[in-house]
């Protein structure tokens, strides 16, 4: 009984809300999306971002995509499989990962009477390289370097050692 309640509250959680990690510079990721739309009549799809104005990511109608309401950031980076509509896959396809792609994306779905349902998808896009291992990689280079440099120098350092190499 515990066991289901917690299966039940599980599968609560996964339809409402879903996450996608990508990285900067991926060269494409998917937003997942997916509803019974052949069932419906003159269905149409709309991806959008309510943090940005306009808040259009992507639009796609029984006519194809609709693009001209879509927010600038997206353009020619977004696409949808082109029989979307037809099987009900309505999953975002972006392209081309910027850190500022982070947000809340929402797949609503309408048909002739108004919007019929809504779904979030999380994306994140971290950076391939934060900057902490950044800093620690260029910290690393001039530990290695002025280790050498201390190296090939070191006569210079010990006059001693060396002229005793040197004039035995
Ligand atoms: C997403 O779009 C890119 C560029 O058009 C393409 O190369 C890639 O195969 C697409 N990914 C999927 C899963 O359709």
């Amino acid at each position: 009984m515990k066991m289901f309640v917690v299966f039940v509250i599980l599968l609560h959680v996964s339809q409402h809300a879903s996450a996608v990690e990508s990285y900067e510079g991926d060269s494409f990721t998917l937003l997942y999306c997916q509803f019974n739309t052949p069932l419906l009549e003159n269905p149409s799809v709309v991806w959008s971002r309510s943090d940005l104005s306009p808040p259009t990511v992507h639009q796609r109608q029984l006519q194809g995509d609709e693009l001209k309401d879509q927010n600038q950031r997206y353009s020619g980076r977004t696409s949808m499989k082109t029989d979307a509509l037809e099987t009900g896959d309505l999953s975002l396809n972006l392209t081309n990962l910027q850190l500022s792609d982070s947000a809340t994306y929402t797949c609503s779905i309408r048909d002739i009477i108004g919007e019929l349902s809504r779904s979030d998808v999380q994306l994140q896009v971290k950076e391939r390289f934060p900057s902490w291992a950044k800093a620690l990689l260029v910290l690393l280079i001039l530990l290695v370097v002025s280790g050498g440099l201390l190296f090939h120098f070191r006569q210079y350092f010990m006059p001693g050692e060396s002229l005793l190499l040197h004039y035995p």
